[in-house]
């Protein structure tokens, strides 16, 4: 199968990269497409023909989103419609990823694919109107949403919490906010299974269960012997920029059922490769 990929120096990008190489993948860091650019995105997509586009590309940063709506939303609408008007044009169905901070983060339950989304952030907003570009303009769509990614090479919270262990005696975590954390190798394999069934729609994939940072947290400096204390906080005594959802667990009642692995298997298996 012939995949373009944008993004690809990312988390998702990376791990992409990795797992597909039995397929042609053209792969673009940000530094060679900028899915904001419409011509950029229309000449890359008409040059390379692909069976399908992965949208990897984000602007991630949530809090700076809050005073720099215009980058938020140039990442995370302008280019995900960008990517959506190209591919539809050429009939190529398009894999775009979402996230869980679309919901209000008020539900009972978990989350899923049908919930009406309600975001508190810019960042949030910005993720849901990529999605609606990309569902109104090409109607071969993967909209996928995720939640709390990390890998190993990655800018996420698991590399910080390790560094500050290196430093600290203690860390003071969150322990207010519960979601579902994805390691992003298993949010891969599953984006290459559900691009394979030709199944359009929104899915929800990611880790399993659900957790706080701070659980996260002592879970990850059990499973690698650390003794940094963790001492548990409330989201007041940390005040950011953004809101969070205080709650945004992610399940699935979509068909095909896409399951990743329990969040508990995913920090394992970050653990593992780090002994
Ligand atoms: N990270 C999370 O916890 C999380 C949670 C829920 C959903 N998601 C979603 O999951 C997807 C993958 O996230 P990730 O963690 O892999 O993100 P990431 O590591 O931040 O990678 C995103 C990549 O997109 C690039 N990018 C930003 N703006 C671009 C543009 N206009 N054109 C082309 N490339 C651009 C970034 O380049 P620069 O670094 O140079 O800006 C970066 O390499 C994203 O859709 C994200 O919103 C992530």
């Amino acid at each position: 199968m012939k995949i373009l990929l944008t993004g690809a120096a990312g988390q998702l990008g990376t791990a992409l990269q990795r797992l597909l190489t039995i397929h042609d993948v053209t792969a673009f860091p940000r530094t060679q497409l900028d899915i904001a650019d419409l011509a950029a995105v229309r000449a890359a997509v008409q040059a390379c023909r692909p069976d399908v586009v992965i949208n990897a590309a984000a602007y991630n940063a949530v809090d700076a989103a809050e005073s720099d709506p215009q980058a938020a939303y140039r990442g995370n609408a302008l280019g995900p419609r960008n990517v959506a008007v190209a591919t539809a044009q050429l009939q190529i169905p398009l894999v775009h990823v979402s996230s869980d901070y679309v919901f209000d983060g008020d539900s009972p339950r978990p989350y899923h694919e049908y919930d009406r989304p309600n975001p508190q952030s810019v960042y949030g907003a910005s993720k849901l109107a990529g999605e609606e570009a990309v569902r109104s303009l090409n109607r071969r769509h993967y909209i996928v949403r995720t939640a709390w990614l990390y890998s190993v090479e990655g800018r996420n919270f698991p590399n910080t919490m390790l560094a500050l262990a290196k430093e600290r005696t203690e860390v003071r975590v969150v322990n207010d906010q519960v979601g579902s954390p994805t390691y992003v190798p298993h949010l891969a394999h599953a984006l290459t299974t559900l691009l394979e069934t030709g199944a359009y729609g929104t899915y929800h994939c990611a880790g399993q269960g659900g957790t706080s940072w701070y659980e996260l947290t002592c879970s990850l400096y059990r499973l690698l012997g650390l003794h940094t204390a963790v001492v548990p906080v409330s989201t007041a005594e940390f005040p950011r920029p953004a809101q969070r959802p205080g709650y945004s667990v992610l399940t699935t009642i979509q068909e095909p059922q896409i399951l990743l692995p329990p969040w508990e298997e995913g920090i394992g298996e970050f653990a593992r490769v780090l002994l």
